[in-house]
């Protein structure tokens, strides 16, 4: 599947449209309750259909280019730099599922820095 279609697939899910502002308000506010099930849902569809180097970029782009065209401030920096972290440390996660594909989607994300060590 494309990287395209899966995030279409993520805009037509509107009922998920609540858990995923719960996310970002615990995320940057602290001032909601978020049930924690974001890794499980990205594993499940892992499983379905690997999620890739590719997938994860196109993400993190359309996501910086959204908060961007919205807003400006320390709060959107902060949601740009923890967009980042979260896609790493969900493809970390994916990678114990044992696919290799996820696996250089890792690679290829992770800071110049922390590959070097
Ligand atoms: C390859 C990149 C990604 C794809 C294709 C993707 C796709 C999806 C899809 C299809 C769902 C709905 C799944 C379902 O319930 O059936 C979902 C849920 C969600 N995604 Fe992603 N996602 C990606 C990356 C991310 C990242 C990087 C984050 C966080 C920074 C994120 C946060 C969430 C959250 C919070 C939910 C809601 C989970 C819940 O129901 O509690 N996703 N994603």
């Amino acid at each position: 599947m494309t990287p395209v279609r899966f995030c279409r697939t993520l805009v037509r899910r509107r009922h998920h449209l609540p858990a995923i502002g719960d996310f970002w308000e615990k995320v940057l506010f602290n001032t909601a309750v978020y049930n924690g099930r974001a890794m499980e849902v990205h594993r499940r569809l892992h499983r379905r259909e690997p999620l890739t180097a590719a997938h994860f970029s196109r993400w993190v782009q359309l996501w910086d280019d959204a908060v961007d065209a919205r807003h400006d401030g320390p709060v959107a920096e902060l949601a740009k730099a923890q967009a980042a972290r979260i896609a790493v440390a969900i493809q970390r996660n994916l990678s114990a599922v044992g696919d290799a594909a996820s696996q250089r989607a890792e690679l290829s994300l992770r800071p110049a820095a922390a590959r070097s060590r």
